[in-house]
């Protein structure tokens, strides 16, 4: 981990980390992407298979979702930092596919400098967390999604504010079914509540 330069000198140095198990099967690490400095800044869980590939978050489904919600709250994605909590993919393999696999703790601990080093230079004024997992990884604890999303959960050690939402992935698992149009609405409520705390009252 550098001690100092930017974000870009962060993203070639997370290609050496064994901090954990998970970048042996994994194609490469998944950094960042986005301006540094920026005023509101993302989290996601982990890359996934498209992301692993090809080694830029969220490029797949969820990626793709995400856009449609950021676009829909008018958020600008160009102007926003988006990042992982845990930069290598966990999955199993079955057969010729990759199934997702939640990374565990120990895998949002140890990936958990980095993050702390991205908050540091990126500075953001607001930091939303996609699901629990980035929830952890943030404030150090476990939420309940369901219970706090929308709502600001805490703040970061320089006291940025911290609010929850759900993880694209989750909102993407009720397309086609009951709720999905409610869960779609609910994370672009949330994505716009993030950006209103950035602007003065
Ligand atoms: N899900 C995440 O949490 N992050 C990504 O980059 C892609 C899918």
């Amino acid at each position: 981990m550098p001690s100092d330069g930017d974000v870009d000198a962060l993203r070639s140095a997370v290609h050496a980390c064994r901090g954990c198990e998970l970048w042996a099967p994994a194609t490469q690490p998944v950094f960042s992407a986005g301006p540094d400095p920026a005023a509101l800044m993302l989290v996601g869980e982990q890359p996934g298979d498209v992301e692993d590939r090809d080694g830029e978050p969220f490029v797949g489904p969820a990626g793709r979702l995400l856009d449609e919600a950021l676009g829909a709250a008018g958020v600008d994605r160009s102007g926003v930092y988006l990042t992982n909590a845990v930069k290598h993919f966990r999955f199993e393999e079955r057969g010729a596919r990759r199934l997702h696999k939640k990374p565990g703790v120990a895998h949002v601990e140890a990936c958990r400098p980095w993050l702390a080093a991205e908050l540091a230079r990126v500075a953001p004024g607001v930091v939303v967390c996609l699901g629990a997992t980035a929830a952890r990884a943030v404030i150090g604890h476990d939420v309940r999604v369901t219970e706090v999303r929308g709502t600001v959960v805490g703040e970061t050690g320089d006291g940025v504010p911290v609010l929850v939402t759900a993880h694209p992935s989750a909102v993407l698992r009720l397309r086609g079914k009951e709720g999905y149009r409610a869960a779609l609405d609910g994370l672009v409520e949330d994505l716009r509540r993030a950006a209103a705390l950035l602007r003065p009252a």
